[in-house]
């Protein structure tokens, strides 16, 4: 029995992915109603690719997936053109290799998934049992479930994935797929498919992410149909889109604040309520909503560690709690947070007073900086800053990136155990709004 079933709820309920585009995502976002809107308008009135920027663990994929699946529902529901999400989510890495061909593997199985729904909202396809066949064969159900391609990729090599079934080649996939998508989406009015490239940040500078995108400018970021939704954080997504080549291409990023601390229980509560439907179980959750907000607090509002702080606490609970009420419970978790508080200073070893000034500093700073904020922290050059920077990364407290193509860009910042160890540093104040 999972500790999640013992405890009465039918799924780990501090899981950290983000929500699915479907009816159970849709359900558990909390707020955002205003970003959701603006996605969909996006869609509805401009031919560019949207983007989203925002801090880590913010809520960025997570939200523009439920916006696009409620969007899907909404549309059906009303008879209009469809917004149809794709299943899949994308990064992008320098590497290029192999990306288009995934793109157009999960391009046919979003066809093949909406086919009955796309059919019945008036649009014509062409006869796609072929396609079926060939992605529903058992070799290659698994290796597109595990993220790669069979019999295309290499080359275009003709892959017959089994003996019964019709093989495609690279060029015939893409062509069967654009034809499908030209044909159902002539224009933005007729609606389109909504995918989302994620995680920009990855490609670590702006330099390398405006390369990939041009890159895919006229390939991957042209699909007729297809509106792409850029996700990045560190300021990545606004530094890549400035290139002239991606001008009229790529939309200026919306940026996404984090969810407003009054909201913040209403995550847990939701959570609660859609796992802890169990007959005849009274559901027992070691984080309640108020001990999240604290959580996510403590943590510099980052939802996604908040909640992997909370699946971590549920395991100590599990081994060391003797039950108790709610207050109990709110106890027990601040008494864990400040013994994980002592334990990350602890792993920090020993710092110099100065070192020490310029973590108090960037805290002060809301927790990033660009290396050519360096005056603000007392230094005279970036080069003079930098060891201390070193430092309090070597310590686990601060990340940083080098972008030399962006020197704006705010690519120093304090880690999740930066903010745990900086709790400790404040005597355990309750961080105030
Ligand atoms: N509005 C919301 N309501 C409820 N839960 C949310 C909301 N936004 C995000 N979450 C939850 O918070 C966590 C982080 O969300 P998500 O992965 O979408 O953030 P992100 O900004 O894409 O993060 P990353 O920087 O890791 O890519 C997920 O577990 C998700 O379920
Ligand atoms: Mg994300």
């Amino acid at each position: 029995m999972s500790v999640w079933e013992r405890l009465g709820f039918r799924e780990n309920l501090y899981a950290t992915p983000p929500l699915p585009g479907n009816e159970e995502g849709s359900r558990l976002l909390v707020g955002r109603d205003a970003e959701v809107e603006e996605l969909q308008d996006h869609w509805a009135s401009y031919d560019t690719h949207a983007t989203v920027e925002g801090a880590n663990g913010v809520g960025k994929t997570s939200l523009v997936a439920v916006a696009a699946y409620r969007d899907m529902v909404a549309r059906e529901a009303a008879r209009k053109p469809l917004i149809i999400p794709i299943g899949e989510i994308f990064q992008l890495t320098s590497e290029a290799e192999g990306f288009t061909s995934r793109v157009y593997l999960a391009l046919a199985r979003t066809l093949l998934d909406n086919q009955d729904r796309l059919e019945k909202a008036g649009y014509i396809m062409s006869d796609l049992s072929g396609l079926r066949q060939w992605l529903d064969s058992p070799t290659n159900k698994t290796k597109g479930a595990s993220g790669s391609v069979l019999g295309f990729g290499g080359g275009g090599s003709y892959g017959a994935a089994s003996s019964t079934s019709p093989g495609f080649t690279d060029n015939g996939l893409i062509e069967l797929v654009n034809s499908n998508l030209r044909n159902m989406f002539p224009s933005r009015a007729a609606g389109g498919f909504v995918g989302i490239l994620d995680n920009m940040e990855l490609l670590s500078t702006s330099k390398e992410a405006r390369r990939r995108l041009e890159e895919m400018r006229d390939g991957v970021l042209s699909i007729p149909g297809i509106r792409w939704v850029l996700c990045g954080a560190n300021g990545i997504v606004r530094s890549a889109v400035g290139s002239p080549r991606l001008t009229g291409r790529i939309a200026d990023p919306l940026r996404l604040e984090p969810l407003q601390r009054t909201a913040v229980p209403e995550v847990i509560r939701r959570r609660i309520s859609e796992y802890g439907n169990q007959i005849g179980v009274t559901p027992n959750p070691p984080v309640e909503p108020e001990g999240f907000l604290h959580l996510y607090r403590v943590l510099n509002n980052n939802l996604r560690i908040a909640l992997k702080h909370a699946g971590e606490f549920t395991k100590w609970y599990d081994r060391n709690s003797e039950g108790g009420g709610s207050e109990d419970r709110l106890k027990l978790l601040e008494v864990w947070l400040t013994d994980q508080a002592d334990a990350y200073a602890a792993d920090a070893g020993s710092l110099t007073d100065r070192t020490w000034r310029v973590f108090d500093e960037l805290i002060i700073f809301g927790g990033s900086c660009s290396p050519s904020e360096f005056e603000h922290f007392g230094f005279s050059s970036r080069e003079a800053m930098r060891p201390y920077i070193k430092t309090l990364e070597d310590a686990n407290l601060v990340i940083s990136a080098i972008d030399e193509d962006d020197s704006r860009r705010r690519t120093i910042e304090i880690t999740p155990n930066g903010w745990l160890v900086q709790y400790m540093r404040s005597g355990y104040k309750k961080p105030t709004d």
